[in-house]
Parts: C-alpha cells; structure tokens; sequence
C-alpha cells in the first residue's frame, strides 16, 4: 500500500504573529511547512522554538509584493514536499493608523495595499495552478473584520482588506467548483507585533489612550487563531466555505 503524502502547507508571513502561531502549530502536528517570509531573524527564531518540529519547517525569504519570488516560494513547496496541499496567506502591514485622508500620503497606500492585497492575490494565483493541476487543494486567505463587517483605523488597511474578502468570494466561486476550497479568515484583534505596533501609532497620532488599553487587555492569543486555520486546511472542514470569523 502506498504511503500517503505528508501534507505540504505554504504559509507566506509565518515568521511572526499568526503566520508563526500555524506554522508552529501545522509543523507540530506533522506537517511540512514552508515559510516565505521576509523577516531573516523572526525566521530562525521560529525554526529555533520548533524543537523537534524544526526538521519540518524550511523558511525562504520572500516577498510577497514580488511575482518571481511567489512563484519561486511555490516552486520550492512542490519540489522539497513533492506536492502542495494548503496555501495559507498571512503576509501583511498595517500603517497610517488614524492618519487623516487628506495627510495619508501615496507610499503608505501602496505599501499596505501591495502587500495585503497584491500580495495575496500573487500568493493565490500560483498556489492555485498546482492545485488546480492536481484537482485538490485549500487556500485560507487571512483578511480581517477590518473592511469587512468594520471599518478600520487605517484608510489604506481597510480597503485592502476589503479587498482581500472580495479576492477570497471570488477565488471560492471561480477555485470551488473545481476542488479547491477557500476561506477568507477575518480575525479580531490578536496579540502579535502588527497589533502592538498599531496601537503605539494610534496614541502617537491622537487615539484616546484609555480605549486603546481597553484593546490592548483584550487581544486573542495568536495560537487561538492557529487552531482555526489548522482546523480549516483539515479535511475535517471540507465543509466549510466563505468567510469565517474569529475573536
Ligand atoms: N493582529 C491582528 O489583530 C490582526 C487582525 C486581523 C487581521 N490580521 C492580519 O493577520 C495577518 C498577520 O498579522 P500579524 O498580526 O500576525 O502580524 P505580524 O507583523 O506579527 O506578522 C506579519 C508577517 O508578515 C510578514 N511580511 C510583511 N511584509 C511582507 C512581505 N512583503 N512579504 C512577505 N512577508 C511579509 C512580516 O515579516 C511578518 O512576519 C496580516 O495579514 C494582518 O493584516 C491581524
């Protein structure tokens, strides 16, 4: 009888935050994870606290913003894992935190945009052609409440990802009837270095800072986050499709 595959997970931003959380989490449970990422030193840190998981886990820097990056990132999953069976999308930025849209200069718009947006739309396009290749696959593109069901702080990081959720219907309409499944997971506020760094820019430009303590006492821990997304990829989820929320 012919061994199953180990399952093959890309996850672009999975040296920080709730990138980390899964890839530490996937990798734990046996699976082997990719990690295409731009942060060198989060990196090694993450395959450091991996223990007996680290064998598991190769990083590649990439960025997301770079189409022959992507596609090398992708290139490198199918060749080191012989398949690719998850396409997990964390890569992002948050800036202009409660910057006014008249001072909200075309570099932050970019930045923000490019990477959430763009970058997820380059990480989706070339995990979707092996997959569609294979006729199996999932992708969970991680969005945000932001753009979605709330408004955001940030002009620039609102659109984006509204603009990630409408990415994540489509590809489920275009991607699910030919065997690919896909969710858009639209977190909460969660305990990572993008939070942290948010807040800070917030009181920096003249958020109420007793609001701001009351967000910061109330973040999800990112492994609370992992557990959802590992849950998603599983086929334990086969069924579910769209849009979920978490805390
Ligand atoms: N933390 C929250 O409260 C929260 C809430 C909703 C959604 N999100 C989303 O979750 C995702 C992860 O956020 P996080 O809070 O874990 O942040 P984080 O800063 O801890 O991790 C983000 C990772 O993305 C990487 N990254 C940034 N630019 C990149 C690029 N161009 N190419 C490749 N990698 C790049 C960073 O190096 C980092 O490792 C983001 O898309 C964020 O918008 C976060």
């Amino acid at each position: 009888m012919e061994t199953p595959r180990v399952p093959s997970i890309l996850i672009t931003g999975g040296a920080s935050g709730i990138g980390r959380a899964t890839a530490l989490l996937l990798a734990r449970r046996g699976a082997r994870v990719l990690v295409a990422d731009v942060d060198d030193a989060a990196a090694a840190s993450l395959i450091a606290e991996a223990g007996e998981a680290a064998d598991r886990i190769r990083y590649r820097r990439t960025d997301v913003t770079d189409e022959a990056q992507v596609r090398a990132a992708v290139a490198d999953a199918l060749a080191a894992h012989g398949g690719l069976d998850a396409l997990i999308a964390v890569a992002g930025v948050m800036r202009g935190q409660m910057v006014e849209i008249g001072a909200l200069d075309e570099a932050t718009w970019d930045l923000v945009v490019d990477t959430n947006l763009k970058g997820a739309f380059l990480a989706a396009k070339h995990a979707a052609i092996p997959m569609l290749a294979a006729g199996q696959g999932t992708i969970v593109l991680v969005g945000s409440k932001a753009g979605v069901t709330a408004g955001s702080g940030s002009f620039a990081y609102g659109a984006s990802k509204g603009g990630t959720h409408g990415l994540a219907m489509t590809l489920e309409r275009h991607l699910g009837p030919k065997g690919i499944r896909v969710n858009d997971l639209c977190p909460g506020d969660v305990d990572t270095p993008l939070m942290r760094r948010s807040l800070d820019e917030a009181i920096r430009n003249g958020a109420d800072p007793v609001a701001i303590e009351r967000i910061r006492a109330g973040l999800t821990p990112p492994a609370a986050v992992a557990d959802v997304i590992a849950f998603l990829v599983s086929d334990a989820a086969a069924a579910v499709r769209g849009t979920v929320f978490t805390a």
